[in-house]
């Protein structure tokens, strides 16, 4: 019998599965892949200065009422065969003709496109980012690749993985918590949990081991991937929460 969110979305539709992720052999990959270029090197060493887990100086006001008119685009994210985890997604900039309810997950996307599409090209918005009125002085500040809203329900988790582990990276993470969840989300960054606040942006290190689960629905979060220059680097230490 098919079950729901392991077989099936709460709709009834068949779930999308996400390919199963094969294992880089990184020393054998192109030099060109994994040697970084002095500018990541730069960003990289300034990013690093700044720590793993840093607020940011924005105000995200209004997602509450911002939340009522996306309620109809949240599906599934990269659910996998035979596990039962309840994460649901909107995308926010994709590549060309993306829609907000097209799969967030780079594996889901890699099963559509028979590869994996770069950040690089996820830089357009879909139909959902005007909507996003609370977040609009962050998508006017910052160059983003792929971004998206995804929400954790009883149980939705990420196990511990990291999202780069090359000073190659083409983006790194900014993460922001919308509404509250400070009682029923934890996030642990190499073993350690760390504190958050509501509407409130980190910058987040994601090259470390990270993992998260929740204890109750809608714990809401919005993924940036922030195009790794230095200027967006720069603009990082301007909005720093603390400072000097
Ligand atoms: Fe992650």
């Amino acid at each position: 019998m098919k079950k729901t969110l392991i077989d099936l979305d709460k709709n009834g539709n068949t779930l999308f599965h996400a390919r199963p992720e094969s294992k880089p052999l990184y020393h054998e990959l192109p030099r060109e892949k994994t040697f970084p270029t002095e500018e990541d090197m730069a960003c990289e060493a300034q990013l690093s200065a700044l720590g793993t887990w840093e607020p940011l100086s924005f105000k995200i006001k209004g997602w509450n009422e911002d939340e009522k008119f996306l309620e109809n685009y949240w599906v599934p994210f990269q659910p996998r065969e035979g596990q039962y985890n309840d994460r649901e997604s909107i995308l926010i900039y994709g590549i060309e003709g993306a829609k907000a309810t097209d799969p967030c997950g780079l594996s889901q996307l890699a099963r559509i496109y028979g590869y994996k599409p770069s950040e690089n090209d996820m830089n357009i918005p879909t139909e959902a980012r005007d909507l996003l009125t609370c977040m609009h002085e962050v998508f006017d500040y910052f160059e983003l690749g792929r971004t998206f809203l995804v929400r954790l329900n009883v149980g939705g988790h990420y196990p511990p993985h990291r999202d780069h582990m090359l000073l190659t990276r083409p983006t790194f993470r900014l993460i922001a918590f919308l509404g509250d969840s400070v009682d029923s989300m934890r996030w642990e960054v190499e073993d350690k949990p760390v504190q958050f606040r509501p509407n409130t942006i980190y910058y987040v290190d994601t090259r470390k081991t990270h993992r998260l689960w929740s204890s109750s629905h809608k714990g809401t979060m919005m993924v940036f991937n922030v195009m790794k220059n230095w200027e967006n680097t720069m603009k990082v230490l301007t909005k720093l929460k603390y400072q000097g």
